[in-house]
């Protein structure tokens, strides 16, 4: 396994290169790293479960470059779904459409639907490039974290979580810090209206104010959706998170940073505004591991905007298995 921090087009060539020869590439995104591997090769994908220990019946996001290879994996596509890739992609929004032929059963969890990402980050939108330029269609890639932990964002984090479960043909991309700091919008295309699996940075009123209309809600319909981010427990460091606001001598303490600090607590992040709460919020879950803190207290911030999707993942991250 290697971890390369001076990616050149040589090195994501290369990077590309061992896709297509069935190995995993770790790299950046926008939101969080993904774990990749050729979306077509049913053994490099099985290792992407392997490595994460994750059930194989969840579903994979699989990784193109631009909105013109949507066809490929994708069909019977409504139209606001293509207002919204023309919109919002490149970026931090996951589309899930009726699957063609080529997503099999091993990347939708034997779903007939497939979820797509085009992700901005300069990198990974390189590698994919090199990827299809070598006759690649898609790369299958999950947040490169441990199943259930929380996702990395940067490649110390990933080197943490999964380095010792990489063989040797294996590498991680190193692309800096990602600058969202949290998962992709997931939004079900399925249906006559759209429907938000996974809150993110895209976010409902975007969405809402793009399409002018309300979208609708995965309790009221009648759609079955597997969606392993929506199990309650998800995203946890091994601290235990408080939301309640309590807070004793020697927890670790995430607030806004116009919230002063409690007496004893030991201060972990400071965001200044909600973009910013999302950047480090990993990082500063993390750290309190890395830190051997036992506690994190957090005080989430308002439930809008942004807000919604960082108030989603502390909830997951408050509850243990
Ligand atoms: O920002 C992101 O989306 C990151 C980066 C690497 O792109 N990826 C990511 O992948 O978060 P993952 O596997 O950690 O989370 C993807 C979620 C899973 O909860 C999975 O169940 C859901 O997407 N998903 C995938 N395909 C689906 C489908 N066909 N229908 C419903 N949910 C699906
Ligand atoms: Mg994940």
């Amino acid at each position: 396994m290697s971890i390369t921090s001076n990616c050149t087009a040589s090195v994501i060539q290369d990077a590309a290169k061992s896709l297509v020869n069935g190995n995993l590439v770790a790299f950046p995104t926008e939101t969080v790293y993904g774990l990749g591997a050729d979306a077509c090769n049913e053994k490099a994908v099985a290792r992407i479960y392997e490595v994460k220990g994750r059930p194989t019946d969840h579903p994979l996001i699989v990784h193109i470059s631009s909105m013109e290879l949507l066809d490929k994996w994708a069909c019977e596509i409504p139209e606001y779904a293509i207002k919204l890739a023309r919109e919002f992609w490149p970026g931090p929004m996951t589309l899930v459409l009726p699957r063609t032929s080529i997503a099999k059963d091993f990347i939708t969890g034997s779903q007939d639907t497939v979820a797509i990402r085009v992700p901005s980050h300069t990198l990974a939108n390189q590698l994919l490039k090199e990827f299809e330029s070598l006759g690649g269609y898609g790369v299958a890639a999950p947040s490169a974290n441990r199943f259930g932990k929380v996702s990395p964002t940067n490649s110390e984090a990933v080197e943490e979580e999964i380095a010792k479960f990489l063989s040797e043909s294996d590498q991680i991309l190193d692309g800096g810090q990602s600058h969202i700091g949290i998962e992709s919008t997931i939004i079900d295309c399925t249906g006559g209206i759209p429907i938000v699996l996974r809150p993110g940075s895209v976010t409902l009123e975007m969405v809402e104010n793009l399409l002018g209309q309300k979208l609708g809600d995965l309790d009221s319909s009648n759609r079955e959706i597997k969606i392993s981010g929506s199990f309650e427990s998800h995203y946890s460091p091994n601290a235990h998170v408080v939301l309640s606001g309590a807070t004793s001598s020697g927890d670790g303490f995430i607030a806004l940073e116009e919230i002063p600090t409690p007496v004893g607590a030991i201060r972990l992040a400071s965001p200044k505004d909600n973009i910013e709460y999302a950047q480090i919020l990993y990082s500063a879950l993390r750290l309190a591991d890395s830190k051997g803190i036992s506690i994190i207290s957090v005080i989430p911030p308002i439930n809008q905007g942004l807000g919604i999707a960082i108030n989603n993942r502390l909830l997951k991250a408050s509850k243990h298995l």
